[in-house]
């Protein structure tokens, strides 16, 4: 009998074909919106197997009810929704989406640092709004990329490729991380800094750490006041690494300069956050890996995962 796998989110059956001899799959129906908790729970019920999403809870209590489980593959890198302790007691395989996502998270880091720094989603704003007057000495002036101090807090895979996006804008590089890197230091010339050195000397301060215990509100106002008034803060990891509402009063304040924001402590936000009324702030919907190709690369990885956990050596890409 073929291992059932439940997936919460319609994927491309173009994708799926190749594996059907192998496995049943059910699939939640739509594509843009999440399966609802009940049906979740019942449709785990039958499966072996688990293909989620970031916006699933896959908690202590749904582990529990679905022990059955052999293995949860998580369509991200980051895993923050998994209960990994209750997955290992229960000895479910978890399994994530390294490597294939680094450069386009990468791409849309940089994106958005440079988006925010030169105020491009102002300027675009001011042609639709018919407001393009002049020619002025200081109209949408911004501030420059070249020659500045980059702060990457979080230097793993991603953060290593954002280092050499600025290393090719002519950056100093600051990082802070649980470990040295002593490779990345002599690739890029990057210097190790303690987190509040970081913050003081970074004109830049980029978050691509993974939400945990300790990365829980790490950018809370203690941070911003230490950065420079001219600072920017960008945030391509988890949003509840951010003490949002201190965040909120440093852009509003003058504290900081700006903010470039994928990721919220909930979401989907709408436009009525807090943030949206902020000049100062660019807010994009969780879309850091968001190219064809790289989307299309993490599906295959999980499904990959899940052929191998079951037909092959074992997972690909295990968490643990
Ligand atoms: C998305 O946020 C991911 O972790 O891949
Ligand atoms: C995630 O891929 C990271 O290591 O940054």
């Amino acid at each position: 009998k073929k291992p059932i796998i439940y997936i919460t989110r319609k994927l491309p059956e173009s994708l799926l074909q190749s594996y059907k001899e192998y496995f049943e799959f059910h699939m939640w129906k739509e594509e843009e919106s999440s399966v609802p908790r009940e049906i979740l729970l019942k449709e785990s019920k039958m499966a072996d197997g688990l293909l989620c999403m970031v916006s699933d809870a896959i908690d202590a209590h749904y582990l529990t009810q679905n022990s059955q489980l052999k293995i949860v593959a998580n369509n991200a890198v980051g895993y923050d929704n998994i209960d990994l302790q209750t997955a290992k007691k229960n000895e479910i395989t978890v399994t994530n989406t390294p490597d294939v996502l680094t450069e386009t998270t990468a791409d849309l880091t940089f994106a958005l640092l440079m988006a925010t720094s030169r105020r491009l989603i102002e300027a675009n704003q001011v042609i639709r709004d018919n407001q393009w007057k002049n020619w002025s000495p200081y109209f949408l002036a911004g501030t420059d990329i070249y020659n500045k101090t980059i702060g990457i807090v979080g230097m793993g895979r991603i953060g290593t490729a954002v280092a050499r996006r600025a290393k090719g804008f002519g950056m100093r590089i600051l990082y802070h991380n649980r470990r040295k890197n002593p490779e990345i230091e002599k690739e890029l010339q990057a210097t190790y800094v303690d987190f509040r050195t970081l913050l003081t000397e970074s004109d830049f301060v980029v978050s691509l750490v993974p939400l945990t215990k300790e990365t829980k509100h790490l950018f809370n106002k203690n941070a911003f006041h230490q950065m420079k008034q001219e600072a920017i803060f960008i945030n391509v990891s988890r949003g509840a690494v951010v003490q949002e509402d201190d965040l909120f009063e440093a852009l509003n304040k003058g504290v900081i300069r700006a903010a470039g924001l994928d990721v919220f402590e909930t979401e989907p936000i709408t436009a009525d956050h807090p943030y949206v009324s902020l000049d100062n702030v660019i807010c994009l919907p969780h879309i850091g890996s968001a190219s064809e190709e790289t989307r299309t690369k993490m599906i295959q990885l999980c499904l990959d995962n899940i052929y191998q956990y079951f037909y092959g050596d074992g997972p690909i890409t295990p968490v643990f």
